[in-house]
């Protein structure tokens, strides 16, 4: 499986940390934001790897990542997504060439996770899959409604509800098939109103054909794009890496 990192956007809620360099090389810890998704990637045995970049600083990622190989990338790739604040799914479709008709692994360069998402990845065949985790502030997120009959079934995705239908944020993790490009030319910028292509109308198309799967994402997690989430993100990975270093 290949796979790709979005890390495109102008981190505007960042700013004015994000006026020097892009949101995803901001420091967590003692690496740039963008190691942990590479990461999370590559413990997954992925490791032909494209990142989609844009605004002012996308040169800077060569800077951090070069080729990959001190990460254990094999294949690095870059794509420019000419309008920064085009959205999730619009950074995506860049992505049509490399994937070459396979499935790809899809995780958003500002999410954090000490999860293994190897099973997911090993067993993935066609549809979708999309990870879910238990959050206290659904509202900030992709948040699942589940089918009241049969509660393992979600029957739609809500992107940042006013009453969320449940605490199941959908994570910034994602398996697609090759009809993930089709549906991202169905979406429609004003979806929620954002300007963007949004991720989560792709995953409701999906739904609605019925080959939307999710797994719980068994694990820390953290999308890192605020200053309190980018905090809490420092926090968490200071006390674990500072743990693992004492054991
Ligand atoms: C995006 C997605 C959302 C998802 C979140 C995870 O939100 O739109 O569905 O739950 O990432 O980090 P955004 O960061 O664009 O607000």
């Amino acid at each position: 499986m290949k796979g790709v990192i979005l890390a495109g956007g102008l981190g505007t809620r960042l700013y004015p940390l994000t006026y020097a360099t892009n949101k995803h090389l901001l420091p967590v810890y003692n690496k740039p934001m963008i190691y942990y998704p590479v990461q999370t990637l590559v413990n997954a045995g992925i490791k032909e790897i494209l990142i989609v970049v844009s605004g002012p600083h996308s040169g800077h990622f060569i800077n951090v990542l070069k080729n990959g190989k001190e990460l254990g990338i094999k294949h690095l790739e870059y794509a420019y997504q000419e309008k920064a604040n085009g959205g999730i799914a619009d950074a995506l479709a860049l992505a049509k060439d490399f994937a070459d008709k396979q499935p790809i692994t899809v995780i958003l360069g500002d999410n954090t996770t000490d999860a293994d998402i190897s099973d997911g990845v090993n067993k993935f065949k066609d549809g979708a899959l999309v990870f879910l985790k238990k959050v206290v502030d659904p509202y900030r997120f992709g948040v699942a409604r589940f089918d009241p009959i049969n509660e393992g079934k979600i029957v739609e995705i809500i992107e940042k509800p006013k009453n969320p239908p449940s605490d199941f944020a959908v994570t910034g993790l994602y398996i697609y098939d090759q009809q993930v490009f089709e549906f991202i030319r169905g979406c429609d910028p004003n979806y929620i109103g954002r300007g963007e292509l949004e991720i989560t109308q792709v995953n409701n198309f999906y739904i609605n054909k019925q080959m939307l799967r999710w797994a719980k994402l068994n694990g820390h997690w953290l999308d890192a794009g605020t200053f309190d989430t980018l905090l809490a993100a420092n926090q968490y990975w200071a006390k674990k890496l500072i743990n693992i270093k004492k054991i």
